[in-house]
């Protein structure tokens, strides 16, 4: 019953120290987490958080900003949250300029100490020399890892190398918030606590797996950051192959960390790589064009990241396969993209059709379909055939069982960052990812990356549409963009 424990564990006293503490990350996600889960009197022990900076900043204009976040009226609980936050101006990572946030952490030795190193995954390896010369990292310390971690498999076996010489595996926790959110958490519910769905969840009687993450917004200001990286690696190498891992995995034997982790890399390790054919065939990258939406005009992707030429992709459409039992030759469809006509993501499970229909009526095809929608709303659905009341035969239509979150669950929806800082804290690592489950998805990556400039062209789309994934990829299988 380890894992229970592990659950369940009490909150201890800890200190947080965010690098990268004036970021964007940290000012409208990171903080916020922590003032709700202080709101809501989850931290009942001494804590402190510390933001570093690598400039002076305005403390009370940053207070103000962060509180714009947090969005409560409460006022007073706001401020006594304040009173646990400093800020500490950190110019270069050396002893020198670590001796400020040394003097802190050793006035409250007793309490665990988490590095959030919410910077660039260049930055990790100058601020552990920093840590290790100033002597801050004891057994007690956890450092927590913001994704993209690294570039190619090459970059992020490096940066492992440099994080493991200063932390153990059991210390190191690689976040992807898409782990945290609510409808994500309960597929591992959905399909191991209900008997219904797992008797039919494989290849047998599922014909397609579709996931989708579609944002309606441009780059906004991250065009350095996203110009380098494309929504390849932004979103598919991590979000959209753990939200797969969880749909496609065998049932663990517990919900233990490793036990869990150890079939998410069995599903990465399982995909099949893409080579010169199946690029052509299965895979669509694309970038935004200008675009007219609700009667406002939106730039073209070039014009956002203030450039004449770039072969960024800020869309991706997929097919691709498991290669094991479970799913063989089930074909799997990811699909991600910036500026699309609305932000909605889900996971739709298509069933096969029924081998045989005894009804008249043949406008629809006998099938079910299970709908994850993770975001806007937060809700599951079944579709399935019903009859249309009324004498003159059976005829039927397709009608959703709908469980909609905030109707059964009234409490105000935590936001991923919240479970996830919280399982830090408790030293509960079964949603962060091993380094392993990071190496396959990176060859798997690799196996797009390295041919994917060289056999295929980019193709442009205009802001507000669906992008160009239907003309080439869907098959038989239509994405569910009629919403
Ligand atoms: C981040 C990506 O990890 O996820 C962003 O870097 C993306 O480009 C974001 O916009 C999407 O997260 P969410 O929770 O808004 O779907």
């Amino acid at each position: 019953m380890k894992q229970n424990q592990q659950l369940t564990d009490v909150i201890k006293p800890f200190n947080i120290v965010i690098f990268g503490g004036n970021g964007d990350l940290s000012k409208r996600k990171i903080i916020p987490a922590l003032f709700h889960r202080y709101a809501d009197n989850q931290f009942q022990v001494p804590f402190a958080i510390y933001c570093i900076t690598r400039f002076a900043i305005d403390e009370v204009a940053f207070k103000q900003e962060v509180e714009s976040f947090i969005q409560c009226e409460n006022k007073k609980k706001v401020n006594d949250f304040f009173k646990h936050l400093s800020i500490i101006t950190i110019e270069k990572n050396d002893e020198q300029h670590y001796q400020l946030l040394k003097t802190e952490l050793e006035s409250t030795k007793e309490r665990q100490r988490i590095f959030y190193f919410s910077v660039p995954s260049d930055a990790f390896s100058e601020i552990c020399d920093a840590l290790n010369q100033t002597g801050l990292i004891n057994t007690s310390s956890k450092v927590v890892l913001e994704k993209p971690l690294g570039h190619s498999l090459e970059s992020s076996k490096k940066i492992n190398d440099i994080i493991s010489a200063s932390f153990q595996e059991q210390q190191i926790f690689r976040i992807d918030h898409y782990l945290g959110k609510e409808t994500v958490q309960n597929i591992m519910v959905l399909r191991f606590a209900n008997h219904l769905f797992e008797r039919a969840w494989n290849a047998d009687n599922i014909e397609s797996i579709q996931i989708t993450v579609a944002e309606s917004l441009g780059v906004e200001k991250r065009a350095g950051y996203y110009d380098k990286t494309g929504a390849l690696l932004d979103m598919i190498q991590n979000h959209l192959l753990q939200l797969l891992c969880l749909v496609a995995m065998e049932p663990p034997s517990s919900l233990n960390p490793d036990a869990v982790r150890n079939e998410k890399l069995k599903v990465l390790q399982a995909l099949r790589p893409f080579d010169r054919t199946s690029i052509k065939s299965d895979l669509v990258r694309g970038q935004y064009t200008r675009g007219i939406v609700n009667g406002e005009k939106l730039n073209s992707y070039m014009e956002d990241i203030d450039a004449y030429d770039s072969e960024t992709e800020t869309f991706v459409a997929l097919r691709t396969f498991i290669d094991n039992w479970r799913w063989k030759n089930t074909p799997i469809f990811l699909r991600t993209g910036k500026r699309m006509k609305k932000k909605y993501s889900d996971i739709v499970i298509n069933f096969k059709e029924l081998p045989h229909n005894i009804f008249q009526d043949s406008k629809y095809p006998l099938r079910n379909k299970l709908i994850i929608r993770l975001q806007p709303e937060e809700r599951i659905e079944l579709v399935q055939l019903s009859k249309i009341p009324g004498p003159g035969g059976y005829r039927f239509k397709p009608i959703s069982l709908k469980l909609d979150f905030m109707d059964s669950f009234q409490d105000r929806m935590p936001d991923a960052y919240e479970r996830l800082i919280i399982d830090v804290i408790r030293g509960n690592q079964t949603l962060f990812m091993r380094y392993d489950e990071l190496a396959a998805a990176w060859e798997w990556i690799e196996s797009i990356n390295n041919i994917w400039k060289k056999e295929t062209s980019l193709i442009l789309y205009e802001s507000g549409s669906w992008g160009p994934g239907d003309q080439i990829l869907s098959g038989n299988v239509k994405w569910q963009t009629d919403k």
